[in-house]
């Protein structure tokens, strides 16, 4: 039997990452964070003192870049060429950037390659904002994600408080929408939901409800490993 691929998108801190590192562990799953692709390919391209308006330049270092991921004591660290940059990708200045590095066609095409060619196996569950759409059109589950802005900032700002990060609530909700305008209005591969996924607004439910409502799901389609 084919292994499990699992597809979930969602705007940022819509709970993707924290449901699929979860759903992974659960059902002995790989999970992808394809967001930190794409801040990974940022962070290279500031490190290399590059300007990310200049397309062929950050297109160029997509290319060559060899992105890997691993999934240790329940958290996904990414690595660049060998390299682990799993805290580097967090930065306020990659963040900034990411949205238009992510946009350029050369970059896109080259990050889903890499993403099709770790769901090639199956048993893998990808997070980001195309992949029901684009990257893995016949997941056997598509999931997509949403929760008020208001409620992701909160969010958001508990992760940044525990880190030790400052921040106000008003700066993590600017940040939130201008981050949904940009990658819902880009013209390659917007952030929209599939029209074969399931919804779920994660506004009102807690961590274990979100996971619970995909296990469910799964198991109405006898897709329960
Ligand atoms: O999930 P995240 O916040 O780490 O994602 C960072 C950015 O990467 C996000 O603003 C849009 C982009 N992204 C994308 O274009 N396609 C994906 N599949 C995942 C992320």
């Amino acid at each position: 039997m084919k292994r499990l691929v699992i597809a979930i998108d969602g705007p940022a801190a819509s709970g993707k990452s924290t449901t699929a590192k979860l759903l992974a562990q659960r059902l002995g799953l790989l999970p992808v964070d394809t967001g930190a692709m794409y801040r990974a390919v940022t962070l290279r391209v500031l490190e290399l003192g590059l300007d990310p308006h200049d397309e062929a330049r950050v297109t160029e270092v997509a290319r060559r870049l060899n992105i890997r991921q691993e999934f240790r004591d329940g958290t996904v660290r990414t690595f660049v060429d060998g390299r682990d940059v799993s805290e580097e990708i967090r930065t306020p200045e990659v963040t900034r950037w990411v949205s238009l590095v992510s946009s350029y066609r050369g970059v896109r095409e080259a990050m889903v390659a890499q993403q099709r060619a770790m769901a090639a196996r199956g048993g893998v569950v990808l997070e980001g904002r195309d992949i029901g759409t684009v990257v893995l059109p016949d997941a056997d589950l598509k999931v997509f994600m949403k929760a008020s802005a208001e409620e992701r900032a909160r969010r958001r700002l508990r992760e940044l408080q525990e880190k030790g990060i400052p921040a106000t609530f008003e700066e993590v909700l600017a940040d939130i929408q201008r981050r949904d305008r940009l990658d819902s209005s880009r013209a390659l591969s917007p952030l929209k939901k599939a029209e074969d996924a399931i919804e779920i607004d994660t506004t009102h439910l807690t961590i274990h409800e979100q996971v619970e409502r995909i296990l469910e799901e799964l198991r109405r389609r006898g897709l329960d490993p």
